[in-house]
């Protein structure tokens, strides 16, 4: 997660068992953006993954190279064509983990390389696309199967709870990706205003529109959108989309000013349809736990009403 995951966070989700990844987002080129060796550092020497938005690693490739210095355990592709990073990755040693939006894009992350896919359904947090992910998931599944049955399936998008983890596995992923709840965890770098806004809301707060990038001026491809809670300015603009696009960066200043001041009728309070799963802002190892815990548990007792 972009400006969210540090190292401490990765690292306190890979000591709980999980894979923690640094959130290398925009790799740079947003502004803003935290020192993202100085997060590796902070990860060291527990196992970390890194991730990029691929759209803007474009754009300065050479953090690709820093971060392989530091030898990652995968590196976490999405939003964009992953094949022209894939053998930098693999030379210096790290699994490529791509998430995808569509089915389509399955066929290119394998061309790649992927050693790991996921499935992003429209209930995710941050950027994503329109597939949801309870259809999504075993759909990629059957497709996997027939495909790569090596390759590994993780599903992402709505996944807070052992319910979430449970049903995912039911649908044939072989692990899930949890974003929000974790963005509300106590290593993450998310402002304290963010979450005490988030932790009164329900999951009909959230809105996914791509109004935010056009008048802020980040140049995201046409097919992604954001998801965030609704605001002043969802309020106003969300239902001006094409407007909003012929206004391109003419709020970029007031944003910039809007996030100085913490200002959050203007500014994105980044998370997804699980928040309103969320009560609380506990330790990320309490999170890694209780999910695969309370997961456990509604497998076993659905196995023994099957099999009293
Ligand atoms: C605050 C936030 C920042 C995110 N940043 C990124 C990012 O930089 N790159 C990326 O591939 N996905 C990003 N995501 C999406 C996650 O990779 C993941 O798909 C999503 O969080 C899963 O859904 P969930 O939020 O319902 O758990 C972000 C999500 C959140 C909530």
């Amino acid at each position: 997660m972009a400006l969210v995951t540090g190292g401490e966070l990765a690292a306190a989700v890979s000591r709980a068992g999980g894979l923690g990844i640094i959130g290398g987002g925009y790799a740079g080129t947003l502004g803003g953006e935290p020192d993202l060796e100085a997060e590796i550092a902070r990860a060291k020497p527990t196992r970390f993954g890194v991730g990029f938005i691929t759209w803007a690693l474009e754009r300065a490739p050479a953090m690709l190279t820093m971060a392989l210095r530091h030898s990652p355990y995968c590196v976490f592709l999405s939003f964009g064509d992953p094949r022209p990073f894939a053998a930098e990755i693999r030379e210096a040693g790290a699994l490529l983990i791509c998430q995808v939006q569509m089915l389509s894009q399955i066929d290119v992350a394998l061309e790649a390389g992927a050693a790991v896919i996921v499935v992003q359904g429209a209930e995710a947090g941050g950027h994503g696309a329109l597939r949801s992910t309870f259809p999504f998931v075993p759909e990629a599944a059957d497709y996997l199967k027939k495909r790569s049955p090596q390759t590994l399936l993780i599903a992402a998008g709505g996944i807070a709870d052992g319910r979430g983890l449970a049903a995912a596995l039911m649908l044939g992923a072989d692990g899930v990706l949890v974003g929000t709840r974790l963005w509300a965890s106590a290593e993450a770098l998310t402002p304290k205003a963010h979450t005490d806004k988030a932790l009164g809301a329900t999951g009909d707060c959230t809105i996914r529109t791509k109004v935010l990038d056009a008048l802020r001026g980040v140049p995201w491809p046409r097919e992604y959108s954001f998801r965030f809670l609704r605001n002043g300015l969802t309020d106003k603009w969300a239902a001006r989309e094409s407007e909003a696009f012929r206004a391109f960066a003419s709020l970029s200043e007031d944003y910039a000013r809007a996030r100085a001041r913490n200002d959050l009728e203007m500014v994105a309070v980044t998370c997804g349809e699980a928040v309103g799963l969320l009560n609380d802002r506990p330790t990320a190892e309490s999170v890694v736990t209780s999910m695969a815990a309370q997961a456990a548990d509604i497998l076993q007792k659905g196995a023994e009403l099957t099999f009293p």
